[in-house]
């Protein structure tokens, strides 16, 4: 059951601020055919594991937004699929975002989504975000009601602690749990909807291996979880439902905000 889904409406129209020296367009076009050979290899490289081993949200979502596995999605397309369903829009950026602007985007349900993709030499890990990591990794369960409101929910919380240094801290952790490296437990197994989990070959087979200590999710853990990001994670926090971690979204505004 979800009692919360929906219960807010979508900004759409609202104009960006901080955001706005940072869009960009993306220039399909100009894509190469090694660039998008490399993102067709990424894809199948994942796929396997995915089809076994991601939530069923996330396949659903690669259906509902129009991914392909051959070509480098034109983010044009992917929104026309997507913003019906949830008013989340791939939003191109030139990189990195400083976190302000980040959150503006997050509370306006636009995701920041970088336009270049990594070369072969960087098939595993590339510290750089990349197209492959955030349409390929983010943007399906962009198409899941929930997790979009979560999302949205989650940026207007943090836009609100610009200020605060240590609870913007523990936020970041609780993004870290669900929306990088979250996973869900469904049909008695222990599948992946995080994006680091679901781009990174090698973050999935760790955790499919049963290598990391798979903990029932508990906000309270979770804010005070430090991680390493340049380390495979050593715990992780499962939820049982979606509807989890909206809550969690409005426990910690509770909180903190
Ligand atoms: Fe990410």
């Amino acid at each position: 059951m979800n009692p919360v889904a929906g219960a807010e409406l979508p900004a759409r129209g609202r104009e960006l601020t901080v955001a706005q020296p940072y869009l960009i367009q993306q220039q399909w076009d100009a894509y190469t055919e090694e660039q998008h050979a490399v993102w067709a290899e990424l894809v199948r490289r994942r796929m396997p594991q995915l089809r076994e081993h991601a939530a069923q949200e996330y396949l659903d979502g690669f259906h509902q937004i129009g991914l392909r596995e051959d070509t480098i999605p034109n983010l044009s397309e992917v929104n026309r699929r997507l913003s019906p369903r949830t008013g989340w829009n791939a939003t191109p950026v030139s990189g990195f975002l400083p976190p302000d602007a980040f959150f503006e985007m997050l509370a306006a349900r636009q995701f920041p989504t970088t336009t270049y993709i990594r070369g072969r030499e960087s098939m595993e890990y590339t510290p750089e975000p990349d197209i492959f990591h955030d349409v390929f990794g983010h943007v399906p369960m962009h198409a899941h009601p929930v997790f979009a409101d979560f999302l949205q929910h989650y940026g207007r919380v943090c836009a609100r602690l610009m200020h605060d240094k240590e609870k913007l801290e523990k936020m970041g952790r609780l993004f870290w749990f669900t929306v990088e490296f979250g996973v869900i437990r469904q049909h008695g197994k222990v599948r992946l909807y995080g994006s680091g989990l679901i781009s990174s070959h090698g973050e999935g087979t760790h955790v499919i291996e049963g290598k990391p200590e798979i903990r029932d999710f508990n906000l309270d853990l979770v804010l005070e979880q430090k991680f390493l990001v340049s380390e495979e994670q050593k715990v992780l926090y499962a939820v049982e439902s979606f509807d989890q971690i909206y809550e969690a979204a409005q426990e910690a505004e509770r909180r903190l905000a």
